[in-house]
């Protein structure tokens, strides 16, 4: 198999953040620690993760930064926007996430993070308020202030190349509609401040135009959209999307391919949680929410395939619910009950109790997604990158016509695959042979 040509990863990486809150606080003040030895980067692949290479008799087992050419933590820049958090340090201490002893040794670095003005608009995430907004006649012009936000960070920090990671709260649920059908409908959109484009679309616009990749860590509507799959394609950047898969979903599609490689059935799994930090502010009004729903309630499907299995799946009752509770903070708690049924149809249950800490388990990913879309761009990928569906609880698939892959697994083998094929390396199958 012959190797990719992948650039090499020279030179400053920045990564931008619209959203300056929970999850993307605790991702900078994660790497500026590991950085400074002072923390372990838990939870991220491209630091910890070991890829076998060949036949498991050769021994071949590298760390996947050693094996592909990563950009290093050190060479690592953050910026982001922000309508409300003024900076990351200010957004770290503000959402609870991390306690003051961690945050005292980086507080000066995440201090000089400083939020740029954001593109919000209230209409799209009713519970905010937003106070430092930027201000214009259209959306176009909107679009046009990220782009030069974007140069101006790019020349005033060195960077040689640029990523976005949309860590910003979830907007109102929407349909894709006509002024997402095309990347000139969505232009024309833009100049006649089309009610159907949302600020996060304005984002991803204006990245790929700028041409940065971009990653959707929300549940809304941004590049899994027509217009922006062409763009990225006409621009040759790589994109992926979305919602970063931590908790609840994170366990769902861990246990349910557990359950399918065993032939059990399941007649029902109900989902509660209850969550205290901004984002479950924002997603205590129905319309953040229902995005939020249907981004959780699509995995057990694609997972089991009722249509192949109707005798195990074809009666499910999927519920998820998700509750605002204040004094829990970022510290979210969630229950699952789920019912299966074994030989002959007898029922049993399992209970799983999840005390997980959400930005704790998001951070990591955002580094993770930030790296490897960088190499995706310096491997000359553009478009979806499903092999990053790993990182996502609803993957943005490579083509429209063919459905998510949610399995744990089998994402885990994709992403490893593909960087196996990047780097010219056979497939590692696990079959008998080797
Ligand atoms: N934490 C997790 O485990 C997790 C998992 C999946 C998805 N997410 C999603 O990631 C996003 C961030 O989560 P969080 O916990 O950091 O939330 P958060 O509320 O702490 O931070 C979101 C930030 O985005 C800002 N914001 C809102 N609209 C914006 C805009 N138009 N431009 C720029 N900034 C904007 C808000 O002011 C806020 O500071 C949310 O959409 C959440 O649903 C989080």
């Amino acid at each position: 198999m012959s190797a990719r040509t992948i650039a090499p990863a020279t030179g400053r990486l920045g990564v931008l953040t619209p959203g300056l809150g929970a999850v993307a606080s605790t991702f900078i003040a994660g790497v500026l620690a590991a950085r400074q030895g002072l923390a372990v980067p838990v939870g991220s692949l491209t630091q910890l993760a070991h890829i076998r290479l060949g036949d498991r008799s050769e021994g071949r087992n590298p760390l996947i930064r050693e094996f592909v050419p990563l950009t290093s933590l050190d060479d690592l820049v953050f910026g982001g926007w922000d309508p409300i958090s003024p900076n990351a340090l200010e957004a770290a201490r503000t959402c609870g996430v991390l306690e003051e002893r961690d945050i005292a040794p980086v507080s000066a670095e995440l201090e000089g993070v400083v939020a740029m003005d954001a593109v919000f608009d209230q209409r799209w995430v009713k519970k905010l308020e937003g106070r430092r907004v930027k201000a214009a006649a259209t959306k176009w012009d909107l679009a046009m202030a990220l782009v030069a936000d974007i140069e101006r960070f790019r020349t005033e920090h060195g960077c040689d190349r640029l990523v976005m990671v949309w860590c910003g709260s979830t907007e109102a649920y929407q349909e894709p509609s006509a002024v997402h059908a095309s990347v000139a409908a969505f232009e024309q959109g833009m100049r006649d401040n089309d009610e159907n484009i949302s600020p996060s679309q304005l984002y991803a616009y204006a990245a790929l135009v700028s041409g940065v990749p971009f990653a959707n860590g929300a549940p809304n509507l941004s590049v899994d959209l027509p217009c922006m799959i062409e763009l990225a394609h006409q621009r040759g950047v790589p994109i992926c999307g979305k919602d970063f898969k931590t908790g609840q979903t994170f366990m769902k599609t861990m246990l349910a391919p557990g359950l399918k490689a065993r032939m059990l059935g399941l007649r029902g799994w109900y989902s509660t949680n209850i969550l205290g930090n901004r984002d479950g502010e924002v997603l205590d009004d129905p319309e953040s929410f229902k995005t939020k729903e249907v981004s959780k309630l699509g995995v057990l499907d694609t997972i089991l395939q009722p249509e192949v299995h109707p005798e195990l799946y074809s009666e499910i009752d999927h519920v998820v619910r998700i509750n605002y509770y204040p004094p829990r903070g970022d510290n979210k708690e969630g229950w699952d009950n789920i019912d299966i049924f074994g030989w002959m149809g007898y029922p049993m249950q399992i209970k799983v109790n999840f005390l997980c800490r959400d930005s704790i388990l998001a951070a990591p990913i955002v580094l993770d997604l930030a790296l490897f879309l960088d190499l995706a761009a310096r491997a000359g990928a553009s478009g979806v990158q499903e092999w990053l569906s790993f990182y996502f609880k609803s993957p943005q698939p490579a083509s429209p016509g063919l459905g998510p892959e949610h399995d744990l697994f089998i994402q885990q083998i994709k992403l490893k695959n593909t960087l196996r094929e990047w780097m010219g390396e056979e497939p590692v199958t696990h079959s008998e042979a080797g």
